[in-house]
């Protein structure tokens, strides 16, 4: 049979039909492309531009990062929440609610959160699931206020109370000993008012937040602030290896029992002072124990 059909009177009387079955493939192949190269880019295009404005909701444009994370570093960032607070259930939830809350507060306040998205996600699911001894929240360098406002929702989802007590300079822009840092992407400066607002966005306990605007090693402020034992310290200001380790050292008079000590930053390339200034305070005399790492922040508890 196949023979026959190879024949050359076979090939001739078929090929009608052969050329038939090619237009067909053809003309299907017209219809899927939308009209050759040129249709499929033009589908590209309008696909791309209906996508731009979710993408505008998420990406890089007025806060200088991008809030688009990968599947892969979701998973990284809830595996290492697993490690430090034992809750993969807890650690999936919280990432998810924080990622949310990141981009409401974002979307609506003044400023922005700094950092990268993964970090900032862990540190506010974090917090609540280790569960410190107390809600009295001190955070050192607050920009804009608003991861104050962020973890003060996040720590009510938790049913607790936060109590926020900020120390900053609010000097118009980031203050760092060391760099320059230049306008906030945002364009929006550092000021009271802006953290203001950020705090009203999270309720009563934002609105009732204590603001002590100056440096957390200047002696006056230190003794404002230090009128009570925290459940958490966030060491997030002056990033030099000098900053950090006075920081560190005042946490320990101040932190509660069992309070938790978050360094930011830490493993940073941009602020290796951060990690330089913890090794040295670990090598001493301290009460603090190192849980690990997830993204760019140590988590420490106090004894
Ligand atoms: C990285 S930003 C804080 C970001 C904020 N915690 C957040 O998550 O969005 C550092 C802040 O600390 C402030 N700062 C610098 N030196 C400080 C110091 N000695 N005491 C308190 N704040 C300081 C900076 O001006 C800046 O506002």
């Amino acid at each position: 049979m196949r023979a026959l059909l190879t024949t050359k009177t076979a090939r001739r009387a078929l090929r009608p039909v052969a050329d038939l079955i090619d237009q067909r493939i053809e003309r299907r192949i017209r219809q899927v492309m939308g009209g050759g190269e040129a249709g499929l880019e033009r589908r590209v295009a309008a696909l791309s531009n209906r996508q731009r404005p979710l993408e505008l909701l998420l990406d890089a444009t007025g806060r200088g990062t991008s809030r688009l994370p990968a599947q892969v570093h979701l998973t990284r960032v809830i595996d290492e929440l697993e490690r430090v607070t034992g809750d993969r259930e807890g650690a999936q939830r919280n990432v998810a609610q924080a990622f949310r809350l990141l981009m409401a507060l974002e979307s609506l306040g003044v400023g922005r959160i700094a950092g990268g998205t993964m970090n900032i996600c862990g540190k506010l699911s974090a917090v609540p699931l280790l569960d410190p001894p107390n809600d009295e929240v001190l955070e050192i360098g607050t920009l804009y206020g608003m991861f104050g406002a962020a973890l003060i929702r996040m720590m009510e989802r938790a049913g607790r109370d936060p109590r926020l007590t900020i120390v900053d300079p609010l000097a118009g822009l980031q203050l760092q000993p060391g760099t320059t840092e230049g306008d906030d992407p945002t364009g929006t400066p550092v000021r009271g008012a802006a953290v203001r607002t950020n705090l009203a966005l999270a309720g009563a306990a934002g609105a009732a937040a204590r603001i002590q605007q100056g440096f957390s090693g200047d002696p006056e402020i230190r003794a404002l602030v230090g009128d009570r034992a925290y459940g958490v310290i966030i060491v997030d200001g002056d990033h030099s290896a000098a900053g950090v380790g006075a920081d560190l050292e005042w946490a320990e008079e101040i932190v509660a029992p069992g309070g938790i000590v978050v360094l930011d930053d830490f493993g940073h390339a941009k602020w290796p002072g951060i990690k330089e200034a913890f090794e040295k305070h670990m090598a001493g005399n301290t009460r603090f124990t190192f849980l690990g790492q997830v993204a760019n922040s140590g988590y420490l508890r106090a004894r």
